[in-house]
C-alpha cells in the first residue's frame, strides 16, 4: 500500500508520550519517502476543531495510561472529533512502570470506531510522571529499540499489503472500568478533587498556565487553579522553578506506594 504522508498526533501533558510519538512517526516517514506532519493535542486550542484524515495517510497516535485506561477528559476527543477515513493508523500508549491495564486496547477501539485502520500498537514504560525516581530513564535504550523494531514490522507489513491489514490482537478490555489507586496500606486512594499548590519560588513566569493541557490555571493568579485538574503534572515538571507541588495526603499515599511497589521493571510491549 502507498502512504503519502505520516502524522504523529499525540496528547503528552509531561513529554514522554510526545517523544514516543514523534521519533516513530519520523523513522515511517523516512521509510515511506513521505512528509511527516506533527499534530499535537494537548492544549485545549488545539482540541477545539476536530480532524480529518484519508486513505493513504499513516496516523501515529499517542496517549499516556491515566489510572489503566486513556485519560478520561480526552476521551470524547478519541471516540468523536477524529475521522479517519480509511487512514492507517498506530495506536501508543505510554504508562509510568506500574501497567498499561486495558489503555492500549481502549486506544484501538476508539481509532477502530473513527475509521481507522489500526496496523500496528505498542505500549511503552516511560518515567512515571507523578514520582522522580520511578523508571526515571525511560524510555531507555531497549524501548526505542523496541519502537523501531515496532516501526520496520509496520512498514514491512503496510508494503506487502495490497488492502488495509487486520488490526493486531493487543491485551486488554476496552470496557473495563478504571483502576482504583492503591495507598501505602493497601486500601483506595481517591484524590480526585487534588489541585497543584504553588510555593514562594513562583516567579510568575506563566510557563505552567501555557502548559496546563485543561487551562485551568489562572493567568492573573497562577496559585489559583479554578479549573478541573487531571493530576497530569505539566505545571509541576514545566515549572523552572520547581514551584508547583501535590500535597494533598491521598495523591502522596500513591505516589510512595507506586515508589515502593513497582521498583521492577515493567516490559514494553508491541504488536502486529
Ligand atoms: C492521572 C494519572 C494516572 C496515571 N495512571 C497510570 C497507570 O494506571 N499506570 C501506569 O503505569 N502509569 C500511570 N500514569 C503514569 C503515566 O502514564 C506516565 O507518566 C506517562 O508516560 C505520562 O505521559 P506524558 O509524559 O506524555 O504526559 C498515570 C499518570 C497520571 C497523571
Ligand atoms: S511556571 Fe512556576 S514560576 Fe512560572 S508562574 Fe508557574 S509556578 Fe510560578
Ligand atoms: S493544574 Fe492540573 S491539569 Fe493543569 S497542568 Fe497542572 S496538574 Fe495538569
Amino acid at each position: 500500500m502507498e502512504i503519502k504522508r505520516v502524522y504523529a498526533l499525540y496528547f503528552s501533558p509531561a513529554g514522554k508520550t510526545r517523544a514516543l510519538t514523534t521519533t516513530l512517526a519520523t523513522a515511517l516517514a523516512e521509510s515511506f519517502g513521505a512528509p511527516m506532519e506533527v499534530r499535537d493535542i494537548t492544549l485545549p486550542a488545539a482540541r477545539e476543531e476536530g480532524q480529518t484524515f484519508t486513505a493513504g495517510d499513516l496516523v501515529v497516535c499517542g496517549s499516556p495510561t491515566y489510572a489503566g485506561k486513556l485519560p478520561n477528559k480526552l476521551l470524547p476527543y478519541w471516540k468523536e472529533r477524529l475521522t479517519g477515513g480509511g487512514a492507517l493508523a498506530v495506536a501508543l500508549v505510554s504508562f509510568g512502570n506500574r501497567a498499561f491495564d486495558n489503555s492500549l486496547a481502549e486506544l484501538c477501539a476508539c481509532l477502530g470506531g473513527d475509521g481507522f485502520h489500526v496496523v500496528g500498537a505498542g505500549a511503552f514504560a516511560c518515567r512515571h510522571v507523578f514520582s522522580d525516581t520511578l523508571a526515571a530513564q525511560r524510555p531507555d535504550h531497549d524501548d526505542y529499540a523496541a519502537l523501531a523494531k515496532l516501526g520496520a514490522a509496520v512498514a514491512t507489513r503496510i508494503a506487502k499489503a495490497n488492502e488495509p491489514p487486520a488490526a493486531p490482537e493487543v491485551p486488554g478490555d476496552a470496557a473495563a472500568p478504571y483502576y482504583v489507586p492503591k495507598g501505602l496500606d493497601g486500601a483506595p486512594k481517591v484524590f480526585l478533587k487534588a489541585k497543584p499548590k504553588t510555593s514562594a519560588d513562583c516567579i510568575g513566569c506563566g510557563v505552567c498556565v501555557a502548559s496546563c493541557p485543561m487551562g485551568s490555571i489562572d493567568p492573573a493568579d497562577v496559585t489559583s487553579v479554578p479549573g478541573l485538574c487531571i493530576k497530569c503534572h505539566a505545571c509541576v515538571r514545566a515549572c523552572p522553578m520547581g514551584a508547583k507541588y501535590f500535597d494533598d495526603p491521598a495523591f502522596l499515599s500513591h505516589k510512595a506506594m507506586l515508589e515502593r511497589d513497582f521498583q521492577r521493571r515493567a516490559e514494553t510491549q508491541w504488536f502486529v
